[in-house]
């Protein structure tokens, strides 16, 4: 059965993940570089990568003298990343690791960025303790965490279809994706990180057509891939059909709000 509390997608999802939740990261992605003040040069560590929509961003900034790695669990989000990386900068070295168990060495980035990963961490202290061991004195942790559902119709539409046509499981994996900056604060200060900041962001987001984005989109997440193999693909579609239903029918642009956290260690 999937496991819908760690966002670990499996088959071919990690390519669907690559290409519907692009949109929805794009903008994030632009501040989370932002927030981490990279500079040609500088060494950066993409942590929960997945696919690497930040990785890429952050390569663009460090440019040729830098370097960029990306480490994440799952095998299948690395090897799309390899596969969308465009080699225009040098190589990002992308790793299998957990984020409690990074295999660099004390002191090795300037700046970690984390979009959307922190909340999945299932020992988030550890985690942050050890993204602190690889982070130099000095150096700048970056992360975006989305905020709370309610910030978001297309996000109260989904949580509406999961708890219609998903198993507790699959609520409960949406729930866990939320709401979540104070813990990551917290935790970065006992981690050994200082000077905490958070802000929300909100990007009014212009999705593509929407009766091809939904299914697709919730056939890319946990929560989405719960549905199809607890209930069958039958149910991702009559889910996808509840989610288009509470949406209106004259726009596919949506506010998304995320919480961007900063430290400095
Ligand atoms: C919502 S995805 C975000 C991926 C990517 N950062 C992005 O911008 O799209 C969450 C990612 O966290 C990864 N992940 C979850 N738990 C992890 C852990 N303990 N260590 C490393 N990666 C983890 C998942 O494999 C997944 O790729």
């Amino acid at each position: 059965m999937a496991d819908a509390t760690g966002f670990h997608l499996k088959g071919s999802a990690p390519e669907r993940y690559e290409h519907y939740v692009a949109p929805l990261m794009a903008p994030f992605v632009t501040a989370l570089v932002d927030a981490a003040d990279l500079y040609p040069g500088a060494t950066v560590l993409d942590l929960a990568c997945g696919t690497g929509f930040a990785a890429r961003a952050a390569a663009a900034q460090a440019g040729p003298t830098g370097r960029v790695a990306g480490v994440d669990l799952n095998e299948g989000m690395l090897k799309i990343a390899v596969a969308c990386h465009p080699r225009l900068y040098p190589d990002i070295e992308f790793t299998a690791a957990p984020a409690d168990d990074l295999p660099y060495p004390d002191a090795t980035f300037d700046a970690v960025l984390c979009q959307q990963g922190a909340q999945f961490f299932p020992d988030l202290t550890a985690a942050l303790r050890e993204t602190a061991r690889v982070t130099r004195p000095g150096g700048r942790f970056a992360a975006t965490v989305w905020s709370h559902p309610d910030d978001s119709p297309y996000f109260v539409a989904q949580r509406h279809a999961l708890e219609r046509h998903g198993a507790p499981e699959a609520v409960a994996g949406f729930r866990s994706a939320f709401d979540t900056a104070d813990r990551v604060i917290t935790d970065l200060g006992r981690a050994g990180f200082h000077s905490p900041t958070r802000h929300d962001l909100t990007f009014d987001i212009t999705l593509p057509p929407l009766e091809d984005y939904i299914p697709g989109h919730l056939s890319a997440i946990p929560w989405g891939q719960s549905i199809a193999e607890t209930e069958g693909e039958d149910a991702l579609t009559r889910a996808a059909d509840t989610i288009r239903a509470r949406l209106p029918t004259d726009t596919t642009t949506f506010p998304f709000t995320a919480t961007l956290v900063t430290a400095v260690r």
